[in-house]
C-alpha cells in the first residue's frame, strides 16, 4: 500500500512516465557515446539504485556495474559538508576504465566533487557523471554533470531513489514532500 506515503506528498514533480522516457533517452546517448568502450557504471548507494537499474536496461552496449557508498559527515543530516567518507568501496579496479558515476541528485555538488577527486587518483581512462536530478541553484562548487535527467528548483524532492529519513525511495515518481513532514 503506497497510500501511506502518498499522503505525505504535496504534488508530483516528475511523473513515472516522464522519468522512464528520459532514462531511455539517457541510455541511448550513453550507448552511442561509449560504443566499444565497455563502460563501468558506478552506482552510488543508496539513492541511485533505482535510476541505475533502469538506466542499465536502456544501455545496449556491453557494460559493467559496481557499487560505492559514500557519505558526507559532520553535517546536520540534510546538507552535505563536503567531507566525503567511503563506506563501501568498489570491488573493481578502475584504472584505464571508462567510468560513469551514477547519482540520483546533484545538489551543492560537494559530494560529487569529492568523490570525483577520490576516484581520479585511481587513473580511470575517463570519469563522467550521470544524474537523474540536478539542482543547479544550490551549487556551492562548480560542477556540471555530463548526463542530466531533469533540472529542478530547490524543492524537497522524494521518490525514485530519493529519501527523507530513508523513506519514500520506492515511489516510482519524484514528488515534493509536504513541509509539515520535515518541519
Ligand atoms: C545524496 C545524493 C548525493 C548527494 C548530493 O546522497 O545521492 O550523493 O546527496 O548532495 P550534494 O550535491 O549537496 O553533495 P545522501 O548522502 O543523501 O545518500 P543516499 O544516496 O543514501 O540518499
Amino acid at each position: 500500500m503506497k497510500n501511506e506515503m502518498l499522503q505525505d506528498v504535496e504534488r508530483i514533480l516528475i511523473s513515472a512516465e516522464d522519468i522512464e522516457a528520459k532514462i531511455a533517452e539517457l541510455g541511448e546517448r550513453i550507448s552511442a557515446d561509449y560504443d566499444g568502450l565497455n563502460p563501468l557504471l558506478v552506482c552510488t548507494l543508496r539513492g541511485a539504485t533505482l535510476f541505475c537499474a533502469q538506466l542499465m536496461k536502456h544501455i545496449s552496449i556491453p557494460m559493467e556495474i559496481d557499487f560505492i557508498a559514500a557519505s558526507s559527515y559532520g553535517g546536520n543530516g540534510t546538507e552535505s559538508t563536503g567531507v566525503v567518507r567511503i563506506n563501501k568501496d568498489l570491488a573493481t579496479s578502475i584504472q584505464n576504465r571508462h567510468v560513469i558515476i551514477v547519482e540520483d541528485i546533484v545538489d551543492t555538488g560537494l559530494t560529487l566533487t569529492n568523490l570525483k577527486a577520490l576516484l581520479s587518483v585511481r587513473s580511470p581512462a575517463s570519469l563522467k557523471i550521470a544524474t537523474l536530478l540536478d539542482k543547479p541553484s544550490r551549487r556551492r562548487v562548480e560542477l556540471v554533470p555530463d548526463y542530466v535527467g531533469f533540472e529542478i528548483e530547490d524543492y524537497f524532492a522524494v521518490g525514485y531513489g530519493l529519501d527523507y529519513k530513508e523513506k519514500y525511495r520506492n515511489l516510482d515518481f519524484v514528488g515534493v514532500l509536504k513541509p509539515e513532514i520535515y518541519n
